[in-house]
């Protein structure tokens, strides 16, 4: 019996918080240990046996996901991969809804839904173990986070014995568990159901308050559906013990290339464009084919490098993320950066951001009391000239970085 995905992809509106990075290019398209953010979500799908489809549901523009699609299909043959797009943001729920008879064609025997911004080791058949086993019409992927940060999450509750989620809150206002919802969910088609009920509910809500016809349209998977589906019997959490981030500021870019880079160094130490260990390679280390990099310069750990990137002797790169056709120059030093597309920088120059955990879920930093950005951000075509210093700062695209800055948002 076949199985189907439903990746949920947002659209212009949304992932603003990844600025300036999505200015070029989406969220979800941008490449994290060398491949789009999306794939590594679809190359966990491509292992699960039963899965015939996968919909990305969004409200971006059709031609955004064009070329994305065209090398997807050839990189993973065994499904079919289709964008569905909403007339209009319709919410986490609102477009399975909208779209649930394109989702039910063929009969679907279980549903995964994927938020595209979750990072993690996508346990994908486990969760699909525990659906059978548990006879469930539900499971969710649930992780445990520091307590002082669950609050910014949906929390969960669960019986500990039985796997049961008891309650769900999204983003409580006092704690109530550092179980959170990993944006990663397993249904069978009485999902439908459920919302169905839901927007039933709501649409009477907005009939005695009628403030806004839009609003009352919009339909959230957590709000809405999971409080609804913790009521009720047969909603289990498969707690993950793999790694897990989200991938909401453009800051935490880094941390999910670590991550990344890191797993595909355990499974498979000679992955094409893994570079190998040396005295001047930490790995894990990405590097492109098309990319150049003097013998001389000191990469990694946790470096992805793009195409056509020139990397000149006695550089030093670490913990970043160079996009394509960006020139780091002699002896020049990169940390906890990302450089986007045509960024150069000069030679003795230093672009740095501060030490960033994986567990770091808000990416940011204090410095003599103020949160500044933890990672550097150059955007598109920024040059930083020869010796210049550039410490926690997020710089604009095409900007020429001529004097040190520090904990600055350079526009
Ligand atoms: P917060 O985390 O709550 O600040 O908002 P967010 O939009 O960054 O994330 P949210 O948890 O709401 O969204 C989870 C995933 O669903 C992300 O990948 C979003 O891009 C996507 N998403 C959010 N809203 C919509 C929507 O209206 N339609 C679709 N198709 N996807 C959405």
């Amino acid at each position: 019996m076949a199985s189907k995905a439903v990746i949920l992809v947002g659209g212009g509106t949304r992932g603003t918080r990844f600025r300036p990075l999505s200015l070029d290019v989406p969220k979800v398209l941008f490449p994290v240990a060398g491949r789009p953010i999306l794939s590594h979500a679809l190359s966990a799908l491509s292992k699960v046996p039963t899965l015939k489809e996968v919909l990305l549901i969004g409200f971006f523009d059709d031609s955004v996901f064009k070329d994305f699609l065209a090398d997807s299909a050839k990189e993973f043959p065994n499904f079919t991969i289709k964008y569905l797009r909403e007339y209009r943001a319709l919410g986490t729920a609102g477009g399975l809804y909208h779209f649930r008879d394109a989702i039910l064609r063929g009969n679907p025997y279980r549903l995964f839904v994927i938020h595209a911004d979750v990072c993690c080791s996508f346990p994908l058949n486990e969760m699909l173990e525990m659906f059978e086993e548990k006879e469930a019409k539900a499971v969710i992927l649930g992780t445990r986070v520091d307590p002082e940060v669950a609050s910014n999450f949906g929390c969960i509750v669960m019986d500990p014995h039985t796997k049961k989620v008891v309650h769900y809150v999204e983003k409580p206002q006092s704690h109530i568990s550092n179980l959170i919802n990993g944006g990663v969910y397993l249904f069978d088609r009485s999902i439908f159901d459920v919302i169905g009920a839901a927007r039933s509910a709501r649409a009477e809500q907005f009939r005695a308050d009628p403030i806004d016809d839009e609003e009352a349209e919009i339909l959230r998977l957590e709000q809405d559906i999971l409080v609804r589906l913790a009521q009720a019997d047969g909603f289990y959490v498969y707690e993950t013990r793999g790694f897990w981030r989200q991938i909401k500021t453009a800051g935490s870019a880094v941390p999910a290339n670590a991550l990344y880079l890191q797993k595909l160094f355990q499974t498979d130490i000679y992955a094409p464009n893994l570079a190998r260990a040396s005295a001047f390679i930490v790995p894990p280390v990405y590097i492109d084919p098309t990319a150049t990099v003097d013998p001389t310069a000191k990469l990694g750990p946790n470096v992805s490098v793009g195409p056509r990137a020139k990397i000149a002797a006695g550089a030093r790169v670490k913990e970043a993320i160079l996009l394509e056709d960006t020139e780091v120059k002699h002896d020049a030093f990169v940390l906890y950066s990302i450089l986007a597309r045509g960024v150069k920088v000069g030679a003795w120059a230093r672009v740095e951001g501060s030490p960033i955990t994986a567990v770091d879920h808000l990416a940011m930093t204090s410095k003599n009391g103020v949160r500044v950005q933890s990672v550097s951000i150059l955007a598109t075509d920024v040059a930083v000239g020869d010796e210049v210093r550039i410490q926690n700062c997020v710089v604009l695209p095409h900007k020429d970085i001529k004097v040190d800055v520090e904990n600055e948002i350079i526009m």
